[in-house]
């Protein structure tokens, strides 16, 4: 298939998607009264109004009779990279041709900026191009908001987290991916990251053998605090009900960000840099979800809700909490705090998410802080382990928003044992 043709294919879609909305008018009635039409348009209507998820789960439910019919507006990796083994770059180039209109000037990099091009798909996919679905070909909707004749507007590439962009719209989805980026090969060598001479600051960061600081200045590159209360008296994000008494609220100040796009990897991991993984190596970074990990979380949709005012980057970093739903890191002394009290960054692994626990421990801290040796020194753990003996429907809220109702696991008391032995 070249490619001049794939263009005038194309034009022939755009024509053909015209003639069927004149037609609509005309023989409308008839046609959605036939049933092959009428489950064409259901799916696509529920497309518009449920916000997208992309595990292929979903998928599987709505089929489970007779030959499984295939959603074409919902891609999936999985089928793509494992059965069809399609390598990245057989749909992804890098960089795409507009990385220098999506960030402007000095903040513009060689990136992957764009949905693949439509040559990517219709070796495999012309029966689904040219489907006789209204208002368009159902494959569309991957990478396209609407498709009308007049309105061929894409969604804004996912990668580009931190662009804002008025005319293109972000879509909500699940990724189906992990991010591997091992902490510990990293904590030394990235520090005061600039775009402006990245090459220069790898070789001089590479062969400096100075040990890091007890608070590495590496993690604010990569994690700032996210709407931080600072000097303002304001403590909440959304002010709580008159009736709150000493129930949670959530506090500015409470979460920390995590990159959403390749600013800061593509500063060193670039072809000039030659540092590998390099860009164009995708799965390398971005690594498929084997299983998908059933932990438990520590959150409480219906309640955060209310708190974080339709934040949705609030609600995706709370909601991925599985060890203290209430945790603030800008609380109390935690600032003053080495983020490696708490975060063990040299067995984390990010494509393992059980290995990202913070240990209940680490709330005891150096001076002892939530956990006491005694429950009369006032360890908030002990006071609530106390209390949890007593009446078993006791709810431990104090790091808790939802594990707090299930008995404390033996972490729990081990951490006040560990600290009355010296
Ligand atoms: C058959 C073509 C194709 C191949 C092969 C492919 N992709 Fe994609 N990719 C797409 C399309 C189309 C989208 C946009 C639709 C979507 O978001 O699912 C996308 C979206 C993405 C996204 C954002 C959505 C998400 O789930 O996070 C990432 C990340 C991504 N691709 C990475 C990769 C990596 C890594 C590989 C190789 C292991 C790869 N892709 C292989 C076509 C492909
Ligand atoms: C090498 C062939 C091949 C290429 C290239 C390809 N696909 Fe597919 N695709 C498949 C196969 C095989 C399936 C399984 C269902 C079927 O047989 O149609 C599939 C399924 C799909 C589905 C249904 C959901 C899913 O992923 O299982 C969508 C949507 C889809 N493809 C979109 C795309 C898009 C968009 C592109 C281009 C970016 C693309 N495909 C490129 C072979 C391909
Ligand atoms: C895998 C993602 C993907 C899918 C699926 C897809 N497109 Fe596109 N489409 C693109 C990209 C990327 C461009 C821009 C290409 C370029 O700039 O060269 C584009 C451009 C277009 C254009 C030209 C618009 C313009 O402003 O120049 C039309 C028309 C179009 N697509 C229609 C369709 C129709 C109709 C379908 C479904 C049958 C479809 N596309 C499916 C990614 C996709
Ligand atoms: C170059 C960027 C970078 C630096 C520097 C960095 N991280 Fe990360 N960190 C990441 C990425 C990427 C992830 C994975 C996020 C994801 O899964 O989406 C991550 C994940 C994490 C997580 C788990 C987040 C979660 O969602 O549960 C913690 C905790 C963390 N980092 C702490 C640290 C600490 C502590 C430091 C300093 C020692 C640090 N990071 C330095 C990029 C960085
Ligand atoms: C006193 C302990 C403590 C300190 C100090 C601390 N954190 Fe955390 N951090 C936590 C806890 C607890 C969580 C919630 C983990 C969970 O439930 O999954 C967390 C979560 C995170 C997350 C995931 C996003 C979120 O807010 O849930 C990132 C990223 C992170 N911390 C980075 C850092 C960085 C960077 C520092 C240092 C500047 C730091 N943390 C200092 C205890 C701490
Ligand atoms: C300051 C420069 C720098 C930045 C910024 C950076 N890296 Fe790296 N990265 C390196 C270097 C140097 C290595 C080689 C380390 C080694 O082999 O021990 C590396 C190695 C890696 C590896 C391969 C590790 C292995 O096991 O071979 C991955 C994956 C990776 N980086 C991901 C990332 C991601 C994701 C980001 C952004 C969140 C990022 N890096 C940001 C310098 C950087
Ligand atoms: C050096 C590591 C690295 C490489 C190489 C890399 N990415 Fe990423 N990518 C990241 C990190 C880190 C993020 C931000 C974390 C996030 O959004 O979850 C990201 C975010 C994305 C997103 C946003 C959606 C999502 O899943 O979160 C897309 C889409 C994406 N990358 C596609 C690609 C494609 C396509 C390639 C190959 C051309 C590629 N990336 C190469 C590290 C990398
Ligand atoms: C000072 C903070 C703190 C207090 C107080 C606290 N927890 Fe925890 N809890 C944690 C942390 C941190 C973790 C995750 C890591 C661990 O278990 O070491 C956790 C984990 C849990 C888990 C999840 C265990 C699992 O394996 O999935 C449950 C359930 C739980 N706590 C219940 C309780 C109960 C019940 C109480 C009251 C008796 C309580 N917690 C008091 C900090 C606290």
């Amino acid at each position: 298939m070249k490619l001049r043709s794939v263009d005038s294919h194309l034009s022939d879609v755009r024509k053909s998607i015209a003639i069927k909305m004149v037609g609509l008018v005309v023989i409308g009635l008839t046609v959605s009264l036939l049933p092959t039409f009428t489950w064409r348009t259901a799916a696509f209507d529920t497309r518009e109004v449920e916000p997208q998820s992309r595990r292929p789960s979903n998928r599987a439910k709505s089929s489970a009779s007779k030959k499984p019919r295939v959603d074409y507006s919902r891609f999936a990796h999985s089928t793509h990279v494992n059965q069809a083994q399609l390598k990245c770059d057989a749909c992804h180039l890098f960089p795409t041709k507009n990385w220098q209109e999506v960030r402007k000037g000095d903040a513009a990099f060689q990136d992957v900026a764009e949905f693949p091009e439509h040559s990517a798909c219709l070796n495999c996919h012309r029966a689904q191009f040219f489907a006789r679905e209204r208002p368009a070909p159902l494959i569309c909707s991957n990478c396209h908001v609407k498709v009308t004749p007049r309105d061929t507007t894409r969604f804004l590439f996912p990668s580009l987290g931190d662009v804002q962009d008025s005319t293109r719209p972000s879509r909500e989805f699940v990724s189906e991916f992990a991010i591997n980026f091992p902490h510990d090969k990293h904590v030394e060598i990235v520090g005061s990251v600039t775009r402006k001479n990245p090459s220069s600051f790898v070789s001089v960061s590479w062969t400096s053998s100075k040990v890091p600081d007890d608070a590495p200045k590496s993690c604010p590159v990569c994690h700032q605090t996210l709407q931080p209360q600072g000097t303002s008296d304001e403590e909440y994000i959304v002010t709580p009900p008159k009736d709150l008494g000493d129930k949670f609220w959530l506090k500015k100040g409470t979460f920390k960000s995590s990159p959403r796009s390749h600013t800061v990897c593509f500063t060193c991991h670039n072809k000039e840099a030659e540092v590998p993984p390099l860009p164009s190596d995708c799965g390398v970074c971005h690594q498929l979800e084997k299983t998908v990990q059933n932990l438990k979380r520590d959150f409480d949709p219906k309640s955060a809700a209310p708190m974080v005012a339709a934040n949705k980057i609030d609600l995706e970093i709370w909601s991925r909490r599985i060890s203290s739903g209430t945790f603030r890191h800008e609380g109390g002394e935690h600032p003053n705090l080495s983020c490696l009290n708490c975060h063990n960054v040299a067995t984390m692994n990010t494509t393992d998410k059980k290995s990202l626990v913070v240990a209940v421990k680490s709330c005891g801290g150096a001076e002892g802080c939530h956990i006491t040796a005694t429950s009369d020194d006032g360890g908030i753990l002990n006071f609530e382990i106390d209390q949890k003996k007593e009446n078993s429907e006791f709810m431990c809220s104090k790091c808790h928003v939802t594990f707090g109702s299930s008995p404390a696991p033996a972490t729990h008391p081990q951490s006040i044992q560990s600290i009355k032995k010296p």
